[in-house]
């Protein structure tokens, strides 16, 4: 029986793209104005592609592909997830198609321009979700047709493989607070397509790490966000052969404001906040809105008494497109 996370994860090879351990760091102006001790994982600087949670997701995704021995990878929709995709695949010497929705015309020229630069070859699909997933399917058909061994990529990242690597951070958290004697009672970080919290919750089972982590819903409901993280972390804990314990999967959509990628007023007081004191940028549909939470919690005196751990998962690239 394997028991610690490191043996849990050694079958699934990473493509060893980001620079880990992430710096965990405490934010010492933002602690003494909160007046409880606040650190940051900077997921936002592991050092590949735009950063962020989706470059963890896609060096355990790519390392799947390189251990299947694909030649392509492909996905849908133009995200942050897709384009460090992009990236990995060029520097994984793969080839990289995207379907994204609408025309040509219709998508973001910073988009486009680092697609290009990686390499990425772009396809075009007018219509709803289901189009964009057949049109995937005959890109990836025809692709095989022409000898391509082709890895398919979850559109988040966000299956059982995306979410190891957040397996793999909470044992990076577990090691700082071994190392530091800093114990977490809390962390709070942004939740959209589960991938981040799935894996950190699997993490705390594996280790036995006590605390609560908090997701910070950007988008859905609390319960329609719940049974997604429940799902994920379900067949995460499966993939590693380990038990969840869904008790430990805390949703709340309080900070969400007027729906998903609206920027809130919370978030951007919050944005500041942590721009002013720290000098840390977050972005307004996931970062700042987990951020507004971290400054609520506080001022409310919903945390206990001990040190609480932002999780920055990135998304500064969507400060300037
Ligand atoms: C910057 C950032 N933070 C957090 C999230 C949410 O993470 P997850 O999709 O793993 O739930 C996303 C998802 O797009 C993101 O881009």
């Amino acid at each position: 029986m394997t028991n610690t996370i490191p043996d849990c994860l050694v079958a699934h090879q990473r493509a060893n793209l980001i620079q880990i351990p992430a710096i965990i760091h405490k934010l010492p102006r933002l602690s003494s104005r909160l007046r409880r001790e606040i650190y940051v994982l900077r997921d936002d600087l592991t050092g590949f592609g735009l950063g962020g949670n989706k470059t963890r997701k896609v060096d355990f995704l790519l390392g799947d592909a390189l251990a299947l021995k694909a030649t392509t990878v492909a996905t849908t929709k133009a995200t942050s997830f897709s384009r460090n995709a992009a990236a990995g695949a060029a520097a994984c010497g793969l080839s990289f198609h995207v379907v994204l929705p609408g025309t040509e015309s219709d998508q973001n020229p910073l988009s486009q321009s680092v697609f290009a630069k990686w390499g990425a070859q772009l396809h075009y699909e007018i219509g709803d979700k289901t189009a964009l997933e057949n049109r995937l399917e005959s890109v990836v058909a025809s692709l095989r047709d022409q000898g391509e061994d082709v890895y398919v990529l979850h559109p988040g990242g966000s299956d059982a493989i995306g979410a190891l690597s957040y397996v793999s951070v909470l044992n990076e958290i577990r090691e700082f607070s071994e190392r530091t004697g800093v114990h977490f009672s809390h962390m709070v970080h942004s939740t959209s397509s589960a991938g981040t919290q799935a894996g950190l919750v699997v993490g705390q089972c594996i280790a036995n790490y006590e605390t609560q982590v908090i997701g910070i819903s950007a988008s859905r409901p609390a319960p329609d966000q719940f049974e997604l993280v429940y799902e994920l972390a379900q067949s995460t804990a499966q993939l590693l052969g380990r038990q969840l314990d869904p008790g430990k999967i805390i949703v709340d959509d309080g900070f969400v404001g007027s729906g998903y990628a609206h920027a809130s007023k919370e978030g951007e007081i919050a944005s500041q906040t942590f721009a002013e004191l720290e000098g840390v940028l977050l972005d307004p549909v996931y970062t700042g809105k987990a951020a507004a939470a971290l400054l609520d919690y506080s001022e409310n005196e919903r945390f206990g008494g001990g040190p609480v751990l932002f999780i920055h998962t990135g998304g500064n690239a969507g400060l300037y497109y």
